[in-house]
């Protein structure tokens, strides 16, 4: 039997500080006038030092969740996809696993930067459709206001904080991820970086002192790759899925730049009315930009039973792509009180998990020492 990838969940976390132009334009050489003319971002959100990308990520999923109302013993793979990880490793979806409580998830993070979103939801849809896994969690999460150069007023306007999740389960209904399409061409790597601090380049004082921790951006160039790119995966994804282009009900790009969307929307001869934009108030959020425009689209009412919606998306590596969905879910059931508080308990039941999985390991250790092989995980 045919198995469909259905989202049924989805749920969003911003921090709360808000930047707008203005603040910006007092600390670096811009005004609120370019920003908003040569990008369309009017404010971002920022967070708070205690906000990190996993905690941003597990909020969103924890509300995925109850949206979808799945317990996270339920969840069998937790994908998190983000350009700013906590570590190297253990991946960020590890700790999410760890703190929402999904006890027998696998996990790991996924790098594609912007367009990782579209290729975390591409691979889970996959597991699910081939009947590996029943319930998967896909998740957007950044804290790129960390790796930006906040004296550099070339990319510092653009990027924000945030983080969306999307619930994945399997049904045997048509309908959910219909198709997708992935591009790399590394040729183009250099034009949008992070030079150090990973094995090319460890992170040392000079590195430090070159600003080489920062985000790296030829921007012109990166537009003109991503005009190219954003119709070419929407024509390419309807085509696989056998659709036109006046069968799609919404357009939802990655949320980069105003008149990336709008030179999209004309290469594709697609009014301006039928893409999702909230670029303004959250600048680009890079792999959360897409979840977090779901949500914002389902709660404006522009998401209805049985619209079909193309996801698209563009970014460093250089990476671009798209997914097709069949939207299937009704209104979610997040806004039951009792689901809101049951987030407190899950959180409260896997935090105590957690911390009795350390303590057995500290009681393993302590009785069998160097001897090691328990048996156990
Ligand atoms: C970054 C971007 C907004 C710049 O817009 P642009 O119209 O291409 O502007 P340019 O790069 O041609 O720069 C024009 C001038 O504005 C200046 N400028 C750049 N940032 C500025 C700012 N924040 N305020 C004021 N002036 C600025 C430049 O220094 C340049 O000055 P110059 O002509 O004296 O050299 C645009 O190139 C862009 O959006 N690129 C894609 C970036 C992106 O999406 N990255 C993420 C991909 S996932």
């Amino acid at each position: 039997m045919a198995r469909y990838a259905h989202i049924t969940g989805w749920g969003m976390s911003v921090p709360s500080r808000v930047l707008t132009n203005d603040e910006l334009a007092r600390t670096v050489e811009t005004t609120k006038e370019w920003i908003v003319e040569r990008t369309g971002i009017r404010e971002r959100r920022v967070a708070s030092p205690q906000q990190t990308t996993a905690s941003l990520a597990t909020d969103a999923a924890l509300k995925a969740l109850a949206a979808a109302g799945l317990s996270p013993r339920q969840v069998q793979l937790v994908i998190v996809a983000t350009s700013t990880p906590e570590h190297i490793f253990p991946a960020t979806a590890c700790l999410v696993q760890d703190r929402i409580g999904a006890a027998s998830a696998g996990a790991f993070d996924l790098s594609a930067a912007c367009t990782g979103f579209v290729y975390a939801l591409s691979v889970a849809s996959q597991l699910i459709q081939t009947g590996a896994y029943q319930n998967a969690l896909v998740i957007g999460s950044e804290t790129l206001s960390r790796i930006v150069n906040w004296n550099d007023r070339a990319t510092c306007v653009l990027f924000g904080d945030g983080a969306g999740a999307l619930v994945l389960q399997s049904s045997s209904r048509p309908g959910g991820v219909l198709a997708f399409s992935m591009h790399s061409d590394g040729s183009g790597g250099d034009l949008l970086s992070l030079p150090a601090g990973g094995s090319r380049m460890p992170a040392t004082h000079e590195t430090i002192d070159q600003g080489l921790h920062f985000v790296s951006m030829n921007g012109r160039e990166v537009y003109r790759f991503a005009t190219r790119v954003m119709a070419a995966a929407t024509r390419e994804v309807l085509a696989k899925a056998g659709y036109v282009l006046g069968e799609v009900d919404l357009i939802i790009p990655h949320q980069a730049n105003q008149r990336i969307i709008e030179a999209a929307a004309r290469q594709l001869r697609v009014s301006m009315d039928r893409f999702f934009v909230n670029v303004d108030r959250y600048g680009n959020t890079s792999t959360a930009s897409i979840p977090i425009a779901i949500c914002e689209a389902f709660a404006a009412g522009r998401l209805h039973v049985g619209d079909r919606v193309v996801l698209v998306g563009f970014g460093a590596g250089l990476t671009w792509g798209a997914a097709l969905l069949q939207w299937v879910a009704h209104a979610p059931v997040p806004a039951a009180p009792w689901r809101l508080s049951g987030l407190f308990i899950v959180r409260a039941m896997a935090w105590l998990r957690s911390v009795l999985r350390r303590l057995s390991r500290r009681v393993e250790a302590f009785l069998f020492g160097e001897r090691g092989d328990t048996g156990r995980p």
